[in-house]
């Protein structure tokens, strides 16, 4: 039985994973590149000086200095708080705030798990930090996904084994980080990169029917 759930935030808590994309697509523009969708996928879970790395990779831009390359990631992230200047309740995805409730009520403890430095704002902006018994974001950790730490001091903090929890992701690197510490792994989204998932849904309002099962 599953006693923890580690729920990642973007894309699967808020539908912020769009303004990321967008925020890094501007980017891209400015650079003189096109960001596909495709490739937005490799970015999902990766931290924001990765994904830059990732970004300049795809645009074939080389040799970019430290400086350089801190300034542009800044810049990003001041795009993408730009796009989340008046996000509200609405941008929770669909059934998210029940399910968490019904889960604790089963006595199901309940964390965040994320790599993102603006959780914490977010949860707060949104009035929902209080459904989560343990945040684990992208200040307390070295390694992003998919490498297993966020999830991992995420199950210590609430104090149950790894394999008594499920993580909900929408990402590629977040399916390989809970598999990568034993964890099993919900794939939210139609996308392809979700195929390693143990098991898989296309919306967050699909999660509820897997979880009766499991918890
Ligand atoms: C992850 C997102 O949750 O956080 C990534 O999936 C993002 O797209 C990463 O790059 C880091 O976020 P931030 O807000 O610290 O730049
Ligand atoms: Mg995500």
């Amino acid at each position: 039985k599953i006693r923890g759930c580690i729920f990642d935030l973007d894309g699967v808590v808020v539908d912020t994973a769009k303004y990321h994309y967008a925020a890094w697509k501007k980017l891209a523009d400015e650079l003189g590149f096109y960001l596909s969708i495709e490739e937005n996928e490799k970015l999902k879970g990766v931290s924001r000086m990765e994904s830059l790395d990732i970004i300049l990779k795809i645009g074939g831009i080389e040799n970019c200095s430290q400086e350089r390359k801190r300034l542009l990631a800044e810049k990003k992230n001041m795009y993408y708080l730009e796009m989340l200047s008046d996000m509200g309740p609405s941008e929770i995805l669909p059934g998210i705030v029940e399910l968490i409730k019904s889960l604790k009520m089963k006595g199901c403890r309940i964390a965040l798990g994320s790599a993102s430095k603006s959780a914490g704002m977010i949860l707060k902006r949104l009035g929902i930090e209080e459904l989560f018994d343990e945040i684990v974001d992208g200040n307390d950790i070295k390694h992003a996904k998919p490498h297993p730490e966020v999830f991992q001091t995420a199950a210590k903090k609430l104090g149950i084994s790894y394999e008594k929890c499920m993580v909900v992701e929408d990402a590629k690197a977040g399916v390989e980080a809970a598999h990568a510490c034993g964890m099993c792994c919900i794939g939210v989204g139609s996308s392809e990169a979700l195929s390693a998932a143990d098991f898989h849904v296309e919306s967050t309002a699909e999660l509820s029917n897997i979880f009766t099962v499991l918890v």
